[in-house]
């Protein structure tokens, strides 16, 4: 049948998935499943500072974008729209950030780091995500902003300041805004919804060029706190701003399920299904990616491992690259959107 970028396509959508050199370089049917299924890729260690090991900045004067350019190189191969993730986070940091970045340089290794990464890939990139995951409500702050390096270096108009320039650099890309934790009914994901929309009234009152919203949508059932008009609603108030929204990185944790996997995949796939049903009814959602593909290749299995030592399966294919309840859920969701 249909692959899922051809039911995303059919309704003016787009679906992709995270993905690592290391994987599609040596797995084929792995790099298959990839090119059969999505429209967009989005390097899920190649694009960040310093990741897994993948190091596109190994010295504050050094880039080395062998494992960024192959990326690339895939996606344009196989016609697939790319993502630049992610050119403003407090992670992913080189050892060297430490000692050698102050408050007198940070600006101008900034300005380096996003001229030279985003001229690079200028006309490439469908989005860029600028700065992730800015909201830490924990963190105390009143504005409910995370303590990063980059606010303690910069202040509070870093954000403006990255997005200024990745604009001036590349004023194809859609340029996003991306963070987690914005999916449930609970107090402290109603906080952090709230700020968010803050943040970004302030950079649309400052005019700074923001295009979109990422929502992560890393899901984890055992929570049960979905409800479907507190997401519509928050969807609403986003697409009230003019942006539009992508979901950037779903899955759903499957840690608390149970072992069987008949069960468990049922649970899961429902999980999409509800969500998704309830994203694409909105017409500012432009983008389904989830944060990998198959089951052999999640983060999931490292951050949130099972206490049983079961295989994790948050993804839409088995670690078999065979289809799951879970790639019903998402094709349905695209066919009925
Ligand atoms: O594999 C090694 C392991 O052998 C070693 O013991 C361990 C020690 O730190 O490192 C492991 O490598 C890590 C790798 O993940 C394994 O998955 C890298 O250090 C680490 O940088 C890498 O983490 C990535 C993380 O972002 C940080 O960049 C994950 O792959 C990636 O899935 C994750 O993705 C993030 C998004 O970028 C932003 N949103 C949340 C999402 C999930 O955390």
């Amino acid at each position: 049948g249909f692959s899922l970028k051809e039911r995303a396509a059919n309704k003016g959508l787009i679906y992709g998935a995270a993905a690592r050199q290391i994987d599609l370089s040596s797995n084929a049917s792995y790099a298959a499943a990839i090119v059969q299924n999505c429209n967009m890729l989005v390097p899920e260690w190649e694009f960040k500072w310093i990741a897994g090991n993948a190091r596109l900045r190994p010295s504050p004067e050094q880039f080395d974008f062998t494992a960024a350019d192959w990326m690339a190189n895939f996606a344009a191969t196989h016609g697939q729209l790319l993502r630049g993730h992610t050119l403003v986070w407090h992670d992913s940091l080189p050892e060297w950030f430490k000692t050698s970045v102050n408050s007198r340089n940070a600006a101008q290794l900034l300005e380096k780091h996003i001229q030279t990464v985003v001229k690079r890939y200028a006309g490439k990139i469908h989005s860029w995500d600028v700065v992730n995951e800015a909201i830490k409500i924990e963190d105390g702050r009143s504005d409910g902003w995370r303590i990063t390096p980059w606010l303690e270096l910069l202040g509070p108009n870093y954000l403006d300041l990255a997005f200024h320039l990745t604009a001036a650099t590349d004023p194809e890309a859609l340029l996003v805004y991306n963070d987690f934790g914005l999916d449930y009914d609970t107090p402290e994901q109603e906080a952090k919804r709230t700020a968010v929309l803050k943040l970004l009234e302030r950079l649309r009152t400052n005019g700074t060029p923001i295009h979109a919203l990422g929502i992560q949508a890393h899901l984890s059932p055992a929570e049960n706190k979905f409800n479907p008009s507190k997401l519509r609603k928050f969807l609403q108030d986003v697409a009230s701003m003019g942006l539009k929204i992508m979901i950037t990185e779903m899955d759903v944790a499957d840690k608390k399920l149970p072992k069987d996997i008949q069960i468990r995949d049922r649970i899961i796939a429902g999980v999409y299904e509800d969500y998704l049903s309830t994203a694409l009814d909105e017409r500012a959602v432009i983008a389904v990616i989830t944060w990998g593909l198959s089951d052999r290749y999640t983060y999931v299995s490292e951050s949130q491992p099972r206490s049983d030592r079961a295989p994790v399966r948050p993804l839409p294919l088995d670690a078999q690259m065979q289809r799951k309840l879970a790639w019903n859920a998402i094709a349905r969701a695209f066919d009925n959107a």
